[in-house]
């Protein structure tokens, strides 16, 4: 890996722990103004400073953002579906390369559709983009999407993850399943997870803790941080189990405390 490459990715991946925890606010992109992100900027302004990188669309990068920050930033490169659309998986690529460079991002991100019948329009899309990103020195994250027919299980999600590291992604998202360990196992690069939609925070934490203890190096969270009633506090917990190993009771007290200051 040359120096532009891993100096991206140690922005990410915290060199002093080895863990990251990103802040996903991309849902944007097929969702359209979800629940929490009515108003990008608003919502992403008090996190900033507990966030290890950002997530987003260059939309929202250029126009929630000030360009002041220094926040790695992980742009979201994939698209053209929306939720009222025939298929979430039919997604191409959606930004080139050097505007992702003219951004200043430290990763670009791109979802494949393992199992489903854009399978092998996501994964060449995916080999494009890391031909592109190894020419700038720029990382790619593949984003395990899982189709509505999918299981989230170990089988299927070690094949997505394997896959994407095989065809040349720098670092993967996932979703924690059972036996996540031989995800991590069975998967040459860094893996991240993903939080899913909102569940209940206690619950968000013990994910959180579960995926780090099982091997993950971190979480891009997004729902489960945006859309709790205490998004600060909810993400400062989160670092505390990351970076810190805190137990799940430590970070949900701390998630309290802070709600309740
Ligand atoms: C989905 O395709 C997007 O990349 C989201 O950023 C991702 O699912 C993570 O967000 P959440 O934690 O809300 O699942």
């Amino acid at each position: 890996m040359d120096w532009g490459m891993k100096n991206r990715l140690s922005r990410i991946i915290k060199p002093d722990t080895g863990r990251t925890v990103m802040l996903a606010v991309d849902h944007g992109y097929f969702l359209g103004a979800t629940s929490g992100l009515e108003e990008p900027g608003k919502t992403i302004k008090p996190l900033l400073p507990y966030a290890d990188s950002l997530m987003l669309t260059r939309g929202v990068l250029r126009t929630s953002l000030a360009a002041e920050n220094d926040i790695p930033i992980v742009l979201r490169v994939s698209g053209g579906t929306s939720i009222i659309g025939k298929s979430l998986s039919d997604e191409g690529i959606t930004v080139s390369m050097e505007d992702a460079l003219r951004l200043n991002v430290s990763a670009v991100a791109l979802s494949i559709f393992v199992g489903t019948e854009y399978e092998k329009q996501t994964l060449l899309s995916l080999s494009k983009l890391v031909d592109v990103g190894e020419k700038y020195g720029i990382p790619v994250l593949a984003v395990t999407a899982v189709g509505k027919e999918m299981n989230r299980d170990v089988r299927y999600l070690s094949l997505c993850c394997r896959i994407a590291a095989e065809l040349g992604a720098h670092f993967v998202k996932t979703y924690y399943c059972e036996n996540f360990t031989q995800v991590v196992k069975e998967c040459p690069v860094p893996i991240v997870i993903a939080g899913g939609k909102k569940i209940e925070e206690r619950a968000a934490l013990e994910l959180a803790f579960c995926a780090a203890r099982d091997g993950a190096v971190g979480v891009d969270m997004g729902r489960n941080i945006f859309q709790s009633d205490c998004p600060q506090g909810m993400l400062r917990a989160v670092r505390e189990i990351v970076h810190k190993k805190a137990k799940v009771e430590q970070a949900f007290e701390l998630y309290e405390s802070i709600k309740n200051r």
